[in-house]
């Protein structure tokens, strides 16, 4: 199999009873995503689309892909949350680590930079400036269409745009990405004459990586993307079988909720190759908000080994014992560095002699492995093959399905996000938006106490 769920390391924290008492309640939730009569039922179109996706429009993302190849340097993709997670994970994980330094003889594809994902006015500035004498495209992704931080971002960098080309040549530089008929974005492109890629409806952003939404960015990063849609289909295929020992989208759900029954409040997930930074933010994402709320769920934590056994490392082996941690562990690396024997020893390093770089990840991540579970905290480790669309696809569709498990598992609807609504009110309000009035005399209010 391509991913393979390894539990040993929580032998000491789970008895088998314990697993046992629990397959019931998996089973039920798996049922539930199968049939589609749970919570949040409104909202399970990510589970079909590796077998189920639109094949005329997967045909103009390569289209639109090989167009903004041919025409740009860079590609702005403006969104945020799940409207840009997913690409960055994706793209990051199989880049090269110096892409966005190469010249166009180094990497013929055009530069993927992220704007919209932030308020921040030095970044967007300098976004701005950046832009002056590049070939550029733009991609705006909102299903919402009404987000602000993407708002924003477009509207600027849009100026930027049509400052430099005209409104013909625009309608080929920039893609809209929203609802397949509602919403301030959708309206713009239409009468703009813009290109238009769907978010379905039964669709949230942080399960949509494997829609436009995530497909047209790492498209025109270069990457396969029927590969990545081939390896979730795998997936699929996979954990919708019914032996639960055998499942390993399942037994994850299972331990995790079983550790956090017993005070494991907290998930890291743990990657050691800093390209799967971005795979984290998506991760910590696609859990945080599928499962923080009523007042319950895990809080998802993450980190890159080795850099942060230097930083978050002491707390990890001694601090708070809420923690249990998830461990990604590639078995090939995309490349790979033989030490060599120094004439003189100055560095010590001459034991290593002959062996790889990635050997000593590798055993970086034994020794933490057991040092971690030695001071109480349980490891779940899942091994993937290599970093590559296919097996990437597949740990996609593994997280997503695992969440949704999971979730139900733990009784709450997993694909709702009510609770990123307030601070949106707050805003607005704040900003003096129509419709706030009142809200906005009670936030100032407050404010000032
Ligand atoms: O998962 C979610 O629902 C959020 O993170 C959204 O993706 C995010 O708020 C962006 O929303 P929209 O795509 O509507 O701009």
């Amino acid at each position: 199999s391509n991913l393979t769920l390894n539990y040993s390391k929580c032998n000491a924290f789970i008895k088998k009873h314990e697993i046992d008492n629990m397959i019931e309640t998996a089973k039920n939730a798996q049922d539930m995503l199968k049939k589609g009569n749970g919570a949040g039922k409104d909202f399970l179109g990510w589970v079909n689309l590796p077998c189920n996706y639109d094949k005329e429009e997967f045909d103009r993302i390569k289209k639109a892909a090989n167009k903004i190849q041919a025409n740009s340097e860079v590609l702005v993709v403006i969104g945020i949350g799940g409207s840009y997670l997913g690409a960055r994970a994706v793209i990051e994980a199989l880049s090269n680590n110096f892409t966005n330094f190469m010249s166009k003889n180094e990497n013929k594809f055009p530069k993927i930079i992220f704007a919209g994902n932030s308020i921040s006015s030095t970044y967007l500035s300098e976004l701005v400036e950046f832009l002056q004498d590049k070939e550029f495209s733009i991609n705006v992704i909102s299903k919402s269409g009404t987000t602000t931080e993407p708002a924003i971002a477009f509207r600027i960098i849009r100026e930027v745009l049509l400052n430099k080309y005209t409104k013909e040549e625009a309608k080929d530089r920039i893609f809209v990405t929203t609802d397949r008929q509602k919403g301030a974005l959708k309206n713009f492109a239409d009468d703009e004459g813009y290109e238009t890629f769907v978010v379905p409806d039964d669709v949230g952003g942080r399960y949509s990586v494997l829609t436009a939404v995530g497909l047209l960015p790492i498209a025109v990063a270069g990457m396969n993307i029927d590969e990545l849609i081939s390896g979730a289909k795998k997936a699929k295929d996979e954990f919708e079988k019914d032996d639960v020992f055998k499942n390993d989208a399942l037994m994850y759900a299972i331990h995790r909720n079983i550790l956090y029954r017993k005070g494991k409040a907290v998930e890291i997930l743990v990657n050691y190759e800093p390209q799967m930074m971005y795979f984290n933010e998506w991760f910590k994402q696609l859990y945080g908000e599928s499962e923080g709320k009523d007042q319950r769920g895990i809080f998802p934590a993450s980190v890159v080994f080795s850099t942060d056994l230097h930083s978050m490392g002491q707390f990890i082996q001694d601090g708070n014992r809420n923690i249990f941690e998830t461990v990604i562990s590639i078995s090939s690396p995309r490349k790979d560095i033989t030490l060599k024997k120094e004439e003189q020893d100055l560095d010590g390093l001459n034991y290593l002699e002959g062996k790889t770089v990635d050997f000593v990840n590798k055993k970086a991540m034994q020794a933490t492995l057991l040092a971690h579970i030695d001071g109480g905290v349980p490891n779940l480790v899942l091994n993937i093959e290599k970093l590559d669309e296919f097996n990437l696809g597949y740990m996609i569709y593994f997280f997503e399905y695992a969440c949704g498990i999971s979730g139900y598992i733990n009784n709450v609807n997993p694909f709702d996000q009510e609770g990123v609504e307030d601070y949106k009110k707050n805003m607005f309000a704040l900003l003096g938006k129509k419709g706030y009035e009142d809200k906005k005399t009670e936030l100032e209010k407050r404010l000032n106490e």
